[in-house]
């Protein structure tokens, strides 16, 4: 079978495997779509703490069952999206049904070969059906929609807030959508490369280019120079890491959704005069997943806007390297 591999730091392949042969509980799948997330990237950069070359990438992928025993939840043919944490079952975390912060978490696609393949052989409790008016598309975009989902389930958003985004990334862009749907009024976005502000324009945010404006005036201009209620740092530097403080309300809140490649100075001080609560959040709950998926099901959420490229596995590299550069690309999926 075809499979695209990382090889080693900056250098993806596509390489012939043999069709994984499923163990016990596990069934075998036709991968449909997959898509490269930032985590890919730091994979490929060789910095990611945990993956070892060689390895078949992919954790956000949709397929079909092609073969998985009788007396499983899946059958031969189901359209199913990968649910990609492995957590360890038995640690404090996972004991209190919150696996996502499991002192062990490994993912499908990190710490073992992953869906960048025509075939891969899946644990079945980590497979979800997909309802019929989903796309295989659409569910090679779950993963990170449940990222949106967990984020804002979260904080503490409530109707009416102000809310400012800061990083229209894919994962920035969906939180807004999952804003919007928890009832958020005002959703101000910033990022730095015009594409992704005209994308994040498109879906009917305002959109601020943070190379020209101070996103902190603008929303004090907005707010009688109150500031936002929620904060979501989606851009993962220390310039959006002060401005999430310098944008948010008295007693607001900040979420940090960024993994820092290098972890920033938070102004603490600055949190303490003006009661400012921080939340962290970290993949999500099954729930969160499940969420994700009502919501495409009952048509709450277009995904489309985010797909920039769909690839062959074939192009692989060219996927990597569109990547690298913000205004290229948004979303890149190969089409298997
Ligand atoms: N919490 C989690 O479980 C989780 C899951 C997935 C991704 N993430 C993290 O979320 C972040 C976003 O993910 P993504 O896939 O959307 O990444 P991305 O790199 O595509 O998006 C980040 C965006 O921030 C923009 N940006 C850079 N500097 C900026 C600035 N000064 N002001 C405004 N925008 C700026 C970039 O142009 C880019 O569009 C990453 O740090 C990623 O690691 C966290
Ligand atoms: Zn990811
Ligand atoms: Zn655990």
């Amino acid at each position: 079978m075809k499979a695209g591999a990382y090889l080693s730091p900056k250098c993806v392949a596509m390489t012939e495997k043999e069709i994984p042969v499923p163990k016990m509980d596990e069934a075998l799948i036709k991968v449909s779509y997959a898509g490269i997330c930032g985590t890919d990237m730091m994979i490929y950069h060789g910095v990611h703490p945990r993956a070892e070359a060689p390895l078949i990438l992919g954790h956000e992928f949709s397929g079909i069952v092609i073969e998985a025993d009788e007396n499983h939840h899946v059958k031969k043919g189901d359209k199913v999206v990968i649910e990609p944490l492995l957590h360890c079952g038995v640690c404090s975390a996972c004991q209190q049904g919150q696996a996502q912060v499991c002192k062990d978490l490994r993912y499908i696609g990190i710490d073992q070969h992953g869906g960048f393949a025509e075939y891969v052989a899946i644990p079945v409790h980590r497979l979800r059906v997909l309802p019929e008016s989903v796309t295989e598309k659409e569910g090679a975009m779950i993963e990170p929609l449940a990222v949106a989902v967990h984020t804002v389930r979260r904080s503490k958003l409530k109707i009416g807030d102000t809310v400012v985004i800061l990083g229209a990334g894919p994962i920035g862009l969906l939180i807004g959508l999952i804003a919007r749907q928890a009832g958020a009024g005002r959703i101000v976005i910033s990022d730095v490369s015009s594409m992704r502000l005209e994308t994040a324009n498109e879906m009917g945010f305002e959109a601020i280019d943070a190379r020209h404006t101070d996103i902190s005036h603008v929303i004090k201009k907005y707010t009688d120079g109150v500031g936002a209620d929620v904060v979501f740092e989606v851009a993962g530097n220390q310039a959006t890491a002060n401005q999430m403080i310098e944008c948010v309300k008295y007693q607001g809140e900040v979420v940090v959704v960024s993994v820092y490649k290098k972890s920033p100075t938070i102004q603490l001080a600055a949190m303490h005069f003006r009661e400012i609560s921080l939340t962290t959040t970290r993949c999500y709950h099954s729930s969160d997943f499940s969420k994700a998926i009502e919501l495409l099901e009952q048509q709450k959420i277009q995904l489309d806007v985010l797909v920039s490229h769909t690839l062959p596995l074939e192009e692989i590299q060219t996927g990597f390297d569109l990547m690298e550069n913000p205004d290229q690309a948004l979303k890149i999926l190969f089409e298997l």
